[in-house]
């Protein structure tokens, strides 16, 4: 059983400046929750009940998020405002969680490696910290069957515009049945014309702890940083990986039209906000 899951936030946020210069990426609001609770979220909807987060210079802000705050509650409980204090207090409870600092910026692959001692030896679930995932099933709780089924690491996949592969990380597989694939090939960013299809890696993985002494022997690849993508194409030469296709949507909250379109997304959807938000877009894009 799958019970703890990774979730680097250690990143700088280059993409998301001058907003990141300060405050975490990953804290940027939806509607009117910061994008690491909804990926919390995500994780123990599907079970887990321990969260280590990689974190890094300025993002202490992810930390207070998840701790209690007393001053907030008791003004809240005086105010006997009991919706707010129950959603508040709801956060620090929603798993057991721990922090890790990433002290130096060396990629995902580095940011992962921090989790070695607190993984200590099981499968985990590695969700990026700065994207969501919308899906009418729960994709971590299907990453998990995989691993369960086959005891071998397991990608979720997203195909994305074939212009667009050279942002990602991208792979080759056999499609296996099922919206399963067993996965051929990894790489990092392909250059125009290499991508080797536009399955592209979707920010949410169930690991075997195997990938550690992969992530130790991996060289520095793009952007000289350690890729998470390199070592598991060199786990591949080893063991088989597996591809799981997204049904749904990925939102990439460290890209600035990805965060606009997914708060309109997410905005529309509220019971509290949505009729009147819907009316307002719709009245803006009759009257520009
Ligand atoms: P990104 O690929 O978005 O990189 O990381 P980044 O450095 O955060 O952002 P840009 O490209 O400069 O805008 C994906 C996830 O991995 C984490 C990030 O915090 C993010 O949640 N990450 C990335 C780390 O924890 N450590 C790293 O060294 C790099």
């Amino acid at each position: 059983m799958i019970r703890k899951a990774v979730i680097p936030a250690a990143g700088l946020g280059t993409r998301f400046l001058p907003f990141a210069k300060a405050q975490p990426k990953e804290m940027l609001p939806i509607v009117d929750q910061p994008v690491i609770q909804y990926v919390v979220e995500e994780a123990v909807a599907a079970g887990i009940t321990d969260i280590l987060m990689i974190i890094g210079k300025g993002k202490r802000a992810i930390e207070e998020h998840f701790d209690r705050n007393f001053e907030l509650e008791a003004g809240l409980a005086e105010k006997n405002r009991e919706d707010e204090l129950a959603a508040i207090r709801r956060i620090s409870n929603l798993a057991d969680i721990h922090f890790v600092w990433q002290k130096e910026l060396n990629g995902l692959g580095d940011a992962v490696r921090h989790a070695r001692h607190h993984v200590n030896n099981e499968p985990f679930l590695l969700l990026l910290g700065d994207t969501l995932i919308q899906s009418p099933t729960s994709l971590c709780r299907r990453l998990m069957e995989v691993y369960e089924r086959y005891g071998e690491s397991v990608v979720a996949l997203e195909p994305v515009d074939p212009a667009k592969v050279g942002l990602y990380g991208v792979i080759a597989g056999r499609p296996i049945g099922d919206g399963l694939h067993l996965i051929e090939d990894l790489i990092e960013k392909p250059a125009p014309g290499q991508a080797p299809s536009n399955l592209a890696i979707a920010s949410r993985y169930v690991l075997s702890p195997r990938i550690f002494d992969y992530l130790e022997r991996t060289p520095r690849g793009k952007a000289n940083e350690i890729q998470l993508t390199d070592a598991m194409r060199l786990m591949l030469r080893d063991v088989a990986i597996y591809g799981v296709t997204l049904e749904g949507r990925r939102h990439d909250i460290g890209n600035k039209l990805d965060f606009l379109k997914t708060n309109v997304l997410y905005g529309l959807e509220r019971e509290d906000l949505g009729v009147e938000f819907r009316a307002f877009l719709t009245d803006l894009l009759a009257n520009p």
